[in-house]
């Protein structure tokens, strides 16, 4: 799938190019190569603030901040002379360090962690998690819901089997079967479903690991009260529950998605996985959690663990300028900008007649294109693709650089202007009424 753009591509046209031939699809991580929505992925050149600027020098306002991580924006200058001057100290001793305490600290303040580890990526902390889980209650099964994305750990890239609790089927070529069937794949916000599983299961599992509120399926908040039940269920049966927060921590509210339930309800989750925010752009991720769960993990206990990088000062440095950076001020703007986008959203879509749903989870919003509320995977799977394709291209012709897939969250930054937020704005009418020009188109050939 092409789709003509009428901006000047031909510098990431011949970058792509030299790029597949030494890369499989020519990215390093899928969503990258647009093959959801077809065209040229944009190669950037530089950053800053809310604005990307790619290597033919077309200038786009960012609604993706990396996938989460740039809370504050690009290259926002504290964040960078911090950084600047931990590499001038040295870039990593493999010891331990001042940076990684202090944003051990910072986490745990803002938290409900007692104590965390770091690690390099979200799919670490995530398959840590789970391992830590594992040994703690010395079980094997792990519950997951279909559309939570934890990354690409084995035993979390698994599909549904058949029927209601039942054990799952690799999701990818490469996942073995005696792993992804010690795993059981759960339709979300599904009560009904969760209480089977345990009622068939419940002292095999390990643990139930869930989105904090899914953001991987496009934004699915939790109905309310779900996160308690799930805690409160784990807790019934000895089993963990595993808060997945890498995207919603430090980013949803200042204490993440736990900020806006557990702490409101006054429950913790057992373990929670941080990433993106928390590295302020740099590849760290955490999880942490009860004191006497943590303390089964090596050097303290017998659940070993281990990262070369894990803690690195610069990641940890960016990652901590950017916490404390992160004030209640931060979250305001973000969201206020957030509000304003998503009502002139829903106008321009509504004005041309194209089905829509637009949910949040605090700062964090994305867009349905169809009519219904999602509160699901399989609801989120009935959109109207085509249509998100041609809204996507058009606002990527006129300087708007939204997330490459329908079912992902639309991320704002502390650095999104009256100017950016402007040009957003201003490129929506056209984007609405391309989308309703390709609903129509596949109306008509359906
Ligand atoms: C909720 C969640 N967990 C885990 C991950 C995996 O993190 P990483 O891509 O850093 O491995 C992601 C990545 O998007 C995520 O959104």
């Amino acid at each position: 799938m092409t789709s003509p753009s009428s901006l000047q591509t031909d510098a990431s046209a011949a970058l792509f190019d030299r790029a597949r031939a030494v890369t499989p699809g020519g990215v390093n991580s899928p969503v990258r190569a647009f093959n959801a929505v077809g065209g040229t992925p944009r190669f950037i050149r530089s950053a800053k603030g809310a604005w990307l600027t790619d290597v033919d020098g077309n200038e786009y306002v960012d609604l993706i901040c990396s996938w989460g991580p740039m809370l504050l924006g690009h290259a926002h200058p504290e964040v960078q002379a911090a950084v600047a001057e931990a590499v001038a100290r040295g870039t990593s001793y493999g010891t331990p360090t001042v940076p990684e305490v202090e944003l051990a600290e910072e986490i745990v303040a803002r938290t409900a962690v007692e104590k965390v580890r770091f690690v390099s990526s979200g799919t670490e902390a995530t398959m840590s998690a789970i391992r830590l889980a594992r040994g703690f209650t010395g079980r094997e099964i792990v519950i997951k819901f279909a559309g939570c994305y934890h990354g690409h750990v084995d035993a979390l890239l698994a599909s549904a089997g058949s029927g209601l609790a039942t054990l799952a089927v690799p999701g990818t070529p490469g996942v073995p079967a005696s792993s992804a069937g010690l795993t059981i794949v759960l339709p979300y916000n599904d009560k009904v479903a969760v209480a089977a599983a345990f009622a068939e299961f419940g002292d095999r599992v390990a643990c139930l690991i869930t989105e904090a509120a899914p953001g991987n399926m496009g934004v699915v908040p939790p109905a309310p009260g779900f996160n308690a039940f799930l805690a409160q269920i784990c807790r019934e049966n000895g089993a963990l529950f595993i808060s997945d927060e890498v995207m919603t921590g430090f980013r949803a509210s200042r204490q993440g998605q736990w900020g806006l339930d557990g702490a409101v309800e006054g429950w913790v989750p057992d373990l929670t996985t941080f990433g993106k925010v928390m590295g302020g752009g740099f590849p760290a991720a955490a999880f942490g959690g009860r004191a006497d769960v943590m303390a089964h993990l090596s050097p303290e206990g017998p659940v070993y663990q281990a990262g070369t990088l894990a803690g690195n000062p610069v990641a940890t440095t960016a990652g901590l300028t950017t916490l404390r950076l992160a004030t209640d001020e931060v979250y305001d703007h973000i969201s206020a900008a957030g509000e304003t986008i998503k009502s002139a959203v829903a106008d321009a879509l509504a004005k041309e007649g194209v089905p829509h749903v637009i949910q949040a989870t605090g700062t964090m919003f994305s867009v349905f294109f169809k009519d219904a509320a999602v509160s699901n995977f399989a609801e989120a799977s009935e959109q109207d693709l085509p249509a998100y394709t041609a809204f996507f291209h058009a606002m990527l012709d006129q300087g708007v650089y939204l997330p490459p897939s329908a079912y992902e969250a639309w991320f704002l930054s502390s650095a999104h202007d009256d100017r950016a937020i402007q040009q957003v704005l201003d490129a929506l009418p056209a984007a609405a009424s391309a989308a309703a020009a390709a609903s129509a188109t596949e109306k008509a050939h359906a």
